[in-house]
């Protein structure tokens, strides 16, 4: 069976990640950037390894000069999502690809990444919310910076606070001045932790930062204690499996731990992070997982309810997004 149509929810994505190989070689042609070696013979992202991978990133951004191309990007996302079945998304916007962490221009922004998603909302049906995000190996000085600027545009598209970037550079505690900001200007907050890092860096993340939610979070299950204290506190993993087996952060999608964390009780969710950068969609992840664990469209609904009860965004929106999955709250 396919589950292209299946209407789905997904919170853990990048929007710069999700930004198709073509066309940033189409904006970059159109800009005169050279950034050819990000590309391999077949026109996708070229990189071995997660380093590589963050500089590829980062490098992909570069066409992205300013409101206008993320306007262009965002619609091409979300046609591409509400193709398969993405009926609610949140996806993490940086300040730092997004002005440099200026308010003002982290403003301009925004608004045409709104802009762009009321759009989509009204023409393809899917809702999108967005998470600023800091990118840890820039250092806590420029998370503070994406926080301020979460901050000034909290409100009903920026909802949430959170962090990616590479895992091992410094604690959770050297980003607490981030999250106090976001925290107190409120703001959902979430952190990739549990990736890369063991379940120290998970543990510390949920009570360093104070996260209601964590990215990836795979390496929890090194810890017992630490998973009966996250079932406990309701903390909600954003597992993203196709990133974790393109990454090699496991071995493959059987050795993938995201079963025996739904069976230890956690509440657990899926997610593509940077699909073209894992050749992945919505719709091959749950593939994938009938595929490897048997799951049926009965796991696939109590996903998304999950995913929804845990989306950073209004009680109105989470009724209206219930009625498409086709229950009513
Ligand atoms: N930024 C984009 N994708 C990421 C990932 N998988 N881990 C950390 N930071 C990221
Ligand atoms: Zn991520």
């Amino acid at each position: 069976m396919t589950y292209q149509s299946m209407p789905k929810v997904e919170i853990h994505h990048h929007i710069e990640g999700a930004a198709p190989p073509k066309f940033i070689a189409s904006l970059a042609r159109e800009k005169n950037i050279d950034i050819s070696r990000i590309f391999d013979a077949d026109g996708n992202y070229a990189y071995a390894g997660f380093a590589e991978f963050l500089s590829t990133y980062e490098a992909a951004c570069e066409p992205l000069t300013g409101p206008q191309e993320f306007y262009r990007l965002t619609k091409a996302i979300l046609e591409e999502a509400a193709e398969h079945g993405v009926v609610y998304l949140e996806t993490f916007i940086s300040p730092d690809f997004c002005g440099g962490g200026d308010v003002s221009a982290w403003r301009d922004y925004v608004a045409a990444i709104e802009q762009a998603a009321t759009e989509a909302e009204r023409d393809a049906g899917i809702t999108l919310r967005g998470i600023a995000t800091a990118v840890r190996h820039f250092g806590p000085d420029n998370a503070k910076a994406s926080s301020r600027c979460a901050a000034e545009t909290k409100g009903d598209f920026i909802t949430g606070f959170g962090m990616g970037g590479a895992e091992t550079h410094l604690r959770p505690r050297d980003f607490a001045y981030a999250y106090d900001m976001a925290r107190e200007a409120g703001l959902q907050l979430t952190c990739h932790a549990g990736e890369w890092g063991g379940s120290d860096m998970v543990a510390e993340t949920i009570h360093d930062l104070g996260v209601n939610r964590i990215g990836h979070g795979i390496h929890v299950m090194q810890d017992p204690k630490l998973v009966a204290e996250a079932v406990e506190k309701d903390i909600v993993f954003e597992v993203c499996p196709g990133s974790n087996v393109s990454l090699g952060a496991v071995t493959g999608w059987d050795a993938h731990p995201i079963a025996a964390m739904r069976d230890a009780g956690l509440k657990v969710t899926v997610s593509t992070d940077d699909p073209p950068f894992f050749h992945t969609t919505m719709t091959n992840e749950f593939t994938m997982l009938s595929n490897t664990f048997g799951w049926d469209t009965a796991d696939f609904d109590a996903l998304n309810q999950t995913a929804l009860e845990a989306a950073y965004c209004d009680d109105e929106t989470r009724a209206k997004i219930a009625k498409k999955l086709g229950k009513v709250t």
